[in-house]
């Protein structure tokens, strides 16, 4: 027998150990254990967002059911009706055959969005990893902003060992965009991957110039649209058609998880491109389908997002937004975000943000530290997540939680940082 240290699982393991991402989150949990508070467990929840971990309730700010339609009664009852028609799964690759729900689902999408088309993938992670790397070949360009979602990053890694080159612009910059297509030339075709939202900070793309400039440069936009799908725009259909009008020169990528609060995600755009996709995208050939009973789910949120119901929704969650980002701001505190239920505090120092949720949590209210790096390094912000059923009272709880906690952690103000620019 050989001794485990040297069985090669163990020296793998130790390897893995070495890498820098696993240092880093071993150095966190041990230098902050007891406020890291990374490994929740969540025994219950409740329909105004309530939460119980180890016996503690609190008041959930942290997921991201915008809309709380999680807990609607249409979308559960389609759920489990899905589920009594169909089974729990169907199990083929779409390459092979899909089922009647999925084409008609795919149809009602496109018109939910306005596009002529939609193709239906499991979550958004795998629609980036799949259409990034089908959508350019070697002589092609893909262009990403350095803020997108880890997803677009990983999609872009793949389309990089495709023999694509890749090139990186200032965040939300048209300027930079700019520069960077001009200096990159010659390409065949280039496309630019960008968020619609920035789920970090909340951050809205300044999708009219980055378009201008994409076109002006023979270059297509990407949209990683996920936390917008169902909380802006008319309808809940995003950021695109509202800042741009029409689709002609975006691919879209919407969220059935997030707002939606069901499962899967899907790509917006024209029949030819939905064609293209399917061919050449690898995580729809070789991957399973959404199960039936998510996208019977789905449906009905769409129904429900296309209705009168939508109204009320909506103007619940900016009510709420409202009052969360107008009560923080009596503290003056530095707000990213706040035109979508994505509201980041900044804190800074990674110990301090850790401190400042444990603080939070241990009064009942759960609010996520997020730090490097999911954000820059001493960048780190608790992230709030307004949601449609949030009560106003949890609201001004939270906010005057804050005031205790500035009491203990002093968080950067915004005349500060005002009078530093000045
Ligand atoms: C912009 C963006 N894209 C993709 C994802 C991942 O989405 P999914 O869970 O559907 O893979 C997230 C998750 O937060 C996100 O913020």
């Amino acid at each position: 027998m050989m001794d485990s240290a040297t069985q090669p699982m163990e020296q793998l393991a130790q390897g893995l150990r070495r890498s820098k991402i696993v240092k880093f989150c071993d150095y966190a949990s041990q230098r902050y254990a007891g406020v890291h508070l990374k490994e929740l467990v969540v025994s219950e929840v409740g329909p105004a967002r309530e939460l119980r971990v180890a016996g503690h309730d609190l008041v959930n700010f942290g997921f991201d059911s915008f809309l709380g339609l999680d807990q609607h009664p249409r979308v559960k009852k389609a759920l489990a009706a899905g589920a009594e028609k169909w089974g729990t799964q169907f199990g083929a690759s779409r390459a092979f055959a899909s089922c009647q729900p999925e084409y008609e689902l795919e149809a009602k999408i496109a018109r939910w969005i306005g596009t002529e088309s939609a193709l239906i993938y499991p979550s958004v992670t795998l629609a980036n990893l799949g259409a990034l790397p089908a959508l350019v070949e070697p002589q092609d360009l893909l262009v990403v902003d350095e803020f997108a979602h880890n997803s677009i990053v990983e999609g872009a890694k793949l389309a990089s060992a495709n023999g694509v080159r890749i090139v990186t612009f200032a965040h939300n910059d048209a300027s930079s965009l700019q520069r960077v297509l001009c200096d990159s030339k010659p390409y065949r075709h280039a496309v630019v991957a960008i968020d619609g939202v920035y789920s970090m900070s909340g951050a809205i793309a300044a999708m009219p110039e980055l378009d201008l400039v994409a076109r002006q440069h023979n270059a297509v936009l990407y949209v990683d649209d996920a936390h917008a799908t169902a909380v802006l725009g008319e309808q809940g259909r995003g950021t695109v058609k509202e800042s741009l009008g029409d689709y002609e020169n975006v691919i879209v990528v919407g969220c059935l998880s997030k707002a939606c609060s069901v499962f899967g995600a899907f790509i917006a755009c024209s029949s030819e491109m939905q064609r293209l996709l399917k061919m050449r995208s690898n995580t729809f050939i070789f991957g399973g389908p959404v199960p039936p009973p998510y996208l019977e789910a789905v449906s009905t949120v769409i129904d429900i997002l296309t209705s009168g119901e939508y109204d009320s929704l909506r103007s619940q969650l900016d009510c709420n937004i409202a009052r969360m980002v107008a009560g923080l701001s009596r503290h003056d505190l530095v707000i990213q975000g706040g035109r979508s239920p994505i509201i980041s505090i900044l804190v800074g120092d990674e110990e301090a943000t850790f401190l400042a949720g444990k603080f939070l949590f241990d009064r009942g209210y759960y609010v996520q530290s997020v730090t490097f790096p999911a954000v820059r390094y001493h960048a780190g912000v608790l992230r709030i997540q307004v949601n449609s059923n949030h009560r106003a009272e949890d609201i001004d709880g939270l906010v005057n939680t804050f005031g205790e906690l500035l009491d203990i952690i002093p968080l950067p103000r915004s005349a500060d940082i005002d009078s530093q620019a000045a």
